[in-house]
C-alpha cells in the first residue's frame, strides 16, 4: 500500500480582536489531499484550541469559511494544501473589509444591511403566486446569478469600500448590485425602474468595473461582465432614452 505523505508546514495565524492582534507562526503537520480549513481545525485541536473560524459545510456551499490565504480572499475549505510549495509559508487572516470579531472571525453585517435595502420582487397586480408564467429562456438569463453562496468574498475585495470606509453607506457592493440586476432582468418584477434605482441609489456609478469581484468568486459568476455592465447601460438608456423607458414599460405590462 502507497504510504500517505505528511509534512509539517510553517502558517501563520492573525489572532487578535478588532483592538489587537498580530500574526501568530505555527508549525502544523500536513497530509495529502488536506485544504487550508484542515489544517485550521486541526490548530484548533492542537496548539490553539481557542481560536475562532467560521465554518459550516467543508464543500464551498455554505459561503462561511471565507478568509484572505496569503493576501487573497478565499474560501478556506476549497484552498488545497498542494497549491502552496512545502517551504511556503501559508499566512490566514481575516477578510479586510469587514470588522474582526475574533480571529479569522468578520462581522459581516453590513451585507445583511445592503440586502434589506433592496426591495423584494414585486409580483404585476392581479397576479397570485402561483400565477406567474414567465418564458425558459427568461429564467436562465439570471439563472448565473442565482449560483452565489453569500461568501462576501466580493463585497470584500471591491476596492470602493475596501479601503474606503466611507463609501460603506451609498455602496451596495457586488453582490448586491448583481441581485438588483437579477429583479431588473425579471420580466414580471414590477416594482420600477431598478436599473435607474441602482445608479441613483445604490452605488451603481461608483463601480469603474474593475473585475476584481468577479476574479475571486468562487462560483465563477461572472459579475462584471453579466450584471453590472449591462445594468449600466441599461440605467443610462433609461434615463436618457425616453422612448427606451416606456417599451420596457409596455414590454413588462405585455409580460405579466
Ligand atoms: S467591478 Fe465594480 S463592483 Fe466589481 S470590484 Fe470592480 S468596482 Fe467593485
Ligand atoms: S457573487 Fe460570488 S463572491 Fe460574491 S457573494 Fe456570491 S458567491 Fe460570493
Ligand atoms: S465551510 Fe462552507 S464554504 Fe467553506
Amino acid at each position: 500500500m502507497a504510504e500517505s505523505k505528511s509534512h509539517l508546514h510553517h502558517f501563520r495565524v492573525w489572532r487578535g480582536d478588532d483592538e489587537k492582534g498580530d500574526l501568530v507562526d505555527y508549525p502544523v503537520e500536513v497530509n495529502e489531499g488536506e485544504v487550508v480549513l484542515d489544517i485550521i481545525h486541526r490548530l484548533q485541536a492542537t496548539e490553539a484550541n481557542d481560536l475562532a473560524v467560521r465554518w459550516n459545510c467543508k464543500a464551498g456551499k455554505c459561503g462561511s469559511c471565507s478568509a484572505e490565504i496569503n493576501g487573497r480572499p478565499r474560501l478556506m475549505c476549497m484552498t488545497r494544501m498542494n497549491t502552496f510549495a512545502e517551504d511556503e509559508v501559508v499566512t490566514v487572516t481575516p477578510l479586510r473589509t469587514f470588522p474582526v470579531i475574533r480571529d479569522l472571525v468578520t462581522d459581516v453585517s453590513f451585507n445583511y444591511t445592503k440586502a434589506r435595502e433592496i426591495p423584494s420582487f414585486q409580483p404585476p397586480e392581479g397576479v397570485e403566486p402561483g400565477e406567474y408564467r414567465m418564458q425558459q429562456v427568461d429564467v436562465e438569463r439570471s439563472q448565473e446569478f442565482r449560483k452565489c453562496i453569500e461568501c462576501y468574498l466580493c463585497q470584500n475585495t471591491c476596492h470602493v469600500v475596501r479601503d474606503h470606509e466611507e463609501n460603506k453607506e451609498a455602496f451596495a457592493g457586488p453582490r448586491y448590485l448583481m441581485r438588483m440586476a437579477e429583479l431588473d432582468m425579471h420580466p414580471l418584477d414590477a416594482h420600477g425602474n431598478r436599473a435607474v434605482d441602482a445608479q441613483e441609489e445604490h452605488g451603481l456609478g461608483m463601480c469603474n468595473i474593475t473585475k476584481c469581484c468577479t476574479e475571486v468568486c468562487p462560483e465563477h459568476i461572472k459579475i462584471t461582465d453579466n450584471a453590472l455592465i449591462p445594468m449600466k447601460e441599461r440605467a443610462v438608456d433609461r434615463k436618457y432614452d425616453p422612448l427606451v423607458w416606456l417599451g420596457s414599460k409596455i414590454f413588462k405590462r405585455s409580460g405579466a
